[in-house]
């Protein structure tokens, strides 16, 4: 019989909720990984440009979402920067609050900019935050920011909302105070993680994990190459996001066209793309990666030639 789906037996088969498996539009299963995503690249300085000026847009009461998301091009999507995370640009005015709120999400952020006085409430520490830092805020943990300084601070977040939306295990609360949540806990916290202290001083070629297992879908590493230095990185199942801390980093997936780095800029690196990581200057790179979801459901896997 051919595939007409206007005929009497395929559209019986479709209000059954039935898929005839002989006349799939594509196929189901295929040889090796080929994502629907793709390499794509947002620059720091076009973002700051907007967020700068979106001042009056966003509603007095929704400080807390005055930022950017970097949302992959590709047909159909409208959020997420790889299959299972999300970046965006952040900027916190000064004297503004991002009231605090806690949901499984887990997150995490890259302070790009940013004067002492700005700093995130994690589950009742204060946590300051300065450019190069990481701070991490896991799944249900209580977070807010305030900017007591006297200039705008201006971050990245990264989250797993996408992997936690396609689980349908989203929850998400307001904090009772409906307001920052004041600061009980006393002495320093383990959520922050100043990307110089982690590398430790020098320029030699290193990458060290920060926050390791804290977080059980995403994993942090902070590439630091001298000028000249490069990493190559061979296809593999895991999905990456790159943000440039300092320097300069070239960038070139396999088959695609080679981009230019600057501290702030972010590349989104999906799976089974082999790609290089140049520094054209010392350089330190953070990668934000969903290796421990594949890892831990088997499924990490890559190709070396
Ligand atoms: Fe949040």
């Amino acid at each position: 019989m051919k595939h007409d789906p206007q005929s009497p037996y395929y559209s019986e088969l479709g209000r059954l909720s039935f898929s005839p498996g002989w006349a799939r539009p594509e196929p189901s299963m295929w040889p090796v990984p080929k994502p629907k995503f793709r390499p794509a690249v947002w620059r720091f300085a076009a973002a700051k440009r907007a967020l700068d000026q979106s001042g009056a847009l966003v509603p007095a009461e929704q400080t807390e979402r005055r930022n950017l998301i970097l949302v992959n091009p590709i047909e159909g999507n409208t959020y997420a920067t790889t299959r299972h995370l999300v970046a965006a640009y952040q900027c916190v005015l000064p004297g503004d609050t991002a009231r605090t709120h806690r949901h499984s999400a887990a997150a995490l952020r890259l302070v790009l900019k940013g004067k002492p006085g700005t700093y995130t409430v994690v589950d009742g520490a204060r946590v300051d935050m300065a450019p190069g830092d990481v701070v991490l805020t896991p799944s249900w943990s209580w977070h807010g920011h305030a900017n007591e300084s006297d200039e705008t601070s201006y971050w990245i977040d990264f989250l797993d909302i996408p992997f936690i939306q396609l689980n349908e295990a989203m929850f998400f609360e307001p904090h009772p105070s409906e307001a920052l949540e004041p600061v009980t806990a006393k002495g320093k916290s383990s959520m922050r993680f100043p990307s110089a202290e982690a590398l430790g001083p020098g320029t030699d070629a290193k990458t060290v994990e920060v926050g390791k297992g804290v977080m059980p879908t995403i994993a942090l590493h902070l590439l630091r190459q001298p000028k000249g230095g490069r990493v190559d990185a061979p296809k593999s199942t895991t999905n990456i996001i790159y943000a440039v801390v300092s320097g300069k980093a070239r960038i070139t997936p396999e088959g695609g066209a080679a981009e230019t780095l600057d501290p702030g800029d972010v590349m989104a690196m999906p799976c089974w793309y082999a790609h290089s990581i140049e520094a054209l200057e010392d350089t330190v790179v953070f990668r934000v990666s969903d290796e421990p979801i594949l890892t831990k459901l088997g499924l990490a896997r890559s190709q070396t030639h």
